[in-house]
């Protein structure tokens, strides 16, 4: 508390020094500098970026009443999906799934099954939360609705390899989903629903992108149900996707100065998997090389991460945003320039690979058993 008085006083007397002197700085660039000086101005800016959050509730009952499903009898369930016990044929309609493929699957499904951590998070964004747990606010609505939508990935997800018991070391995996929710997941958002959001708006899509290619490779070798499965999923996030990049247009009609400082911030540290703490208590490169897997077979690659951001500086048109004050306009054509530099590290990157890969396709057996404990032995 002590610390944060503290900051308060040299607050001021930066207020007061910056106003004695003979240019005065213009109103928004006053609050920028200070936002980002002191603990108590990020109080301060968590408490603006509530009040604009909470300046559209029409457009979130709307995302609510349009863009989520009717909750129950109307929306898919994972019994739409799969049916227990499967039919004759279940087990040689997934041989084809390699054991690399599996991989990317089960870390999907343990990144979908960690749902209690990203709904905390959501109750953590100013302004955003469900403060009594079944509050009617719009906001309220907003983070239940999503939260039930999502809560069908992971089951559907985990049944489908509880289904393949000749495949998957279900323990191992249920170890890893109970690890990730106790270690719980920072996106750096800092309860800032504007970072939050420009998060979410990052990660639906990717999720929507990794779900879809898996469901693609599962095609490709013939396991339907699971490409089935895949596209339901991918289906939602797309959904979701359109739902926070709306709630962002709207956060950037507003406060365009404050979004655009907030992308910055959340483009510079990057977007991070929430995954990223995955632990299976064996191997401690667990998320490394599961990204790895991921990246080899194309589920989730480097490319998509910069094609994701080109696509959210073409939607929110901020090559053509004009007007911004100060920093805001550097930080803009800061983030314009990030998808083409993305693309440049990905080539490179890829390059290097390619001079020195030594094994293309797939990966040792042994290699895989060895790294992943998800995955039983082939006999
Ligand atoms: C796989 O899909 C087929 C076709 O829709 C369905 O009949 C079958 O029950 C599904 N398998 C499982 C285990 O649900």
């Amino acid at each position: 508390m002590l610390f944060y008085t503290m900051a308060n006083l040299f607050t001021l007397t930066l207020f007061i020094s910056s106003c004695s002197s003979f240019r005065l700085p213009s109103p928004s660039r006053l609050t920028l500098t200070l936002h980002t000086l002191t603990p108590t101005s990020h109080e301060e800016t968590l408490n603006h970026h509530s009040i604009v959050v909470n300046s559209f509730p029409e457009i979130v009952q709307k995302a609510v009443d349009d863009i989520l499903l009717v909750t129950g009898e109307d929306s898919w369930q994972p019994s739409d999906l799969l049916s227990y016990p499967p039919k004759e044929g279940w087990k040689e309609s997934n041989e084809g799934l390699s054991d690399e493929l599996l991989v990317v699957l089960i870390g999907d499904m343990i990144t979908e099954e960690a749902l209690p951590t990203y709904q905390t998070l959501l109750n953590t964004f100013a302004g955003c939360s469900d403060p009594t747990g079944s509050s009617p606010t719009p906001w309220s609505q907003w983070s239940r609705g999503w939260t039930s939508e999502e809560n069908r990935h992971g089951d559907l997800l985990n049944r489908f390899l509880f289904m393949n018991p000749e495949r998957i070391d279900m323990r191992s995996v249920e170890c890893t989903v109970q690890h990730l929710i106790t270690s719980g997941f920072d996106p750096g958002a800092d309860r800032d629903p504007y970072k939050g959001f420009i998060y979410t708006s990052f990660q639906e899509r990717a999720t929507k992108i990794s779900h879809g290619n898996v469901g693609k490779l599962a095609k490709k070798v013939g396991a339907e149900n699971l490409s089935r499965i895949c596209a339901y999923i991918a289906g939602d996030e797309a959904r979701h996707e359109i739902a926070y990049q709306g709630f962002c247009t709207e956060i950037l009609e507003r406060d365009p100065e404050g979004f655009i400082v907030s992308m910055g911030e959340v483009m510079r540290k990057g977007i991070t998997m929430p995954a990223e703490m995955m632990q299976d208590g064996h191997n401690k490169n667990l998320y490394q090389e599961f990204s790895s897997v991921a990246q080899d077979l194309g589920v989730y690659t480097a490319f998509d991460y910069a094609d994701i951001a080109a696509h959210l500086v073409r939607i929110w048109n901020l090559e053509k945003l004009t007007g911004l004050k100060g920093e805001a306009d550097k930080e803009r054509e800061f983030i314009c320039k990030l998808p083409d530099r993305y693309r440049k590290l990905a080539e490179r990157a890829e390059k290097k690979k390619e001079k020195g890969r030594t094994n293309v396709g797939p990966k040792d057996a042994k290699v895989m058993e060895k790294t992943f404990k998800w995955i039983k032995k082939r006999s």
